[in-house]
């Protein structure tokens, strides 16, 4: 008996009448943005496979942290380019790093900007994979304390949140205890949580310089056909002391953040990776899709599947139009 009593499209007459049933919102409150910070003074390098995204030096890092600061936006996360890489990835857990450095500084300028610090070694490793390289794998252990290191160290420069992104078995649990160590209980830890190993990282690898220069991330990144495996990694985060998870990339993996949502309690981030940045605006550049309604619709699908906040390198454009 549904229809002619029935009849949906009444409440979609008007744009006011669409907005009063909205489902689901968008605001830039929710969004993240990626930026890249490298050496040097006055750089500012367009990544060709990004367009509109640069590697910036510590001070046009913050020149554009300061024109940002108007948008509202939930907050940065910040990847570093070393100076130097070597095996140790030293420059991860540097005091003087490059990531220290610009935290240092845009905390310096802009102490309620919200910044979350990626903690990963593949940035800082000669052969670009996240940890120690021992024969052809990557020692989970070793790596640990590298990764406790950078957080700390990220989080004496005035980290807000750490994330780590590495994928190492533990590392949740040695970040947290090491920050502890540290007196630094009050820094949350947002955990790449159910990360997989995703082609649609290609363009980021040109951003942060980190293509692994043998082999690939398939021994510690997730198999993207598993996602029994996504729960139980983020049951193991949290039980290791994560406060917040993450789903990694987003539009191809919206099944795994409903499910995350319906599951877990807690904040539940997706990220918007730089592949999927690069699919709409390559076809926007080539006249196929519309790049800003391309744009929301996949914002808020995200957002629709559960995601509370989201990485996104369209954070800027997005939070203009909002
Ligand atoms: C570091 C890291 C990567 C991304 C975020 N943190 C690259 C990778 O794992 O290869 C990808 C982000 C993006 O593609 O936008 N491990």
């Amino acid at each position: 008996m549904a229809f002619p009593l029935h009849r949906p499209r009444r409440l979609r007459s008007t744009g006011e009448m669409r907005s009063l049933v909205r489902e689901t919102r968008l605001a830039p409150s929710q969004l993240v943005y990626p930026m890249f910070v490298c050496p040097g003074e006055g750089v500012r390098r367009e990544i060709s496979s990004m367009p509109g995204n640069y590697q910036l030096s510590v001070d046009q890092f913050v020149g554009d942290c300061e024109k940002l600061a108007g948008l509202g936006l939930g907050g940065i996360i910040v990847f570093g380019l070393p100076e130097t890489k070597d095996e140790q990835a030293s420059g991860a857990y540097a005091d003087d790093g490059i990531v220290q450095r610009a935290v240092r500084a845009v905390k310096r300028a802009l102490p309620k900007l919200l910044v979350i610090t990626d903690v990963c070694n593949c940035e800082y490793t000669s052969h670009g994979h996240c940890g120690l390289v021992v024969g052809d794998d990557v020692d989970n252990d070793e790596t640990l304390k590298w990764l406790s290191a950078t957080a700390v160290s990220h989080a004496r420069a005035g980290a807000d949140i750490v994330a780590p992104s590495d994928m190492m078995d533990g590392r949740v649990a040695a970040i947290r205890a090491a920050l502890d160590a540290a007196d630094l209980t009050r820094i949350p830890i947002l955990s790449y949580a159910a990360k997989f190993a995703s082609v649609f990282y290609g363009p980021f690898r040109e951003a942060a310089e980190s293509t692994p220069q043998f082999g690939d991330r398939r021994g510690y990144q997730m198999d993207p056909p598993n996602a029994r495996e996504a729960m139980r990694e983020i049951e193991l985060d949290l039980a290791e002391g994560a406060d917040m998870i993450m789903i990694k990339p987003a539009m191809p993996y919206l099944d795994l953040i409903r499910q995350a949502r319906d599951r877990f309690d807690v904040p539940l981030a997706a990220y918007q990776v730089s592949g999927e940045f690069a699919m709409i605006v390559a076809a926007a550049r080539n006249g196929w899709l519309d790049q800003e309604r391309a744009m929301l619709e996949s914002l808020i699908s995200i957002r629709r599947a559960g995601a509370d906040f989201i990485l996104t390198y369209f954070a800027p454009a997005a939070a203009k139009l909002l």
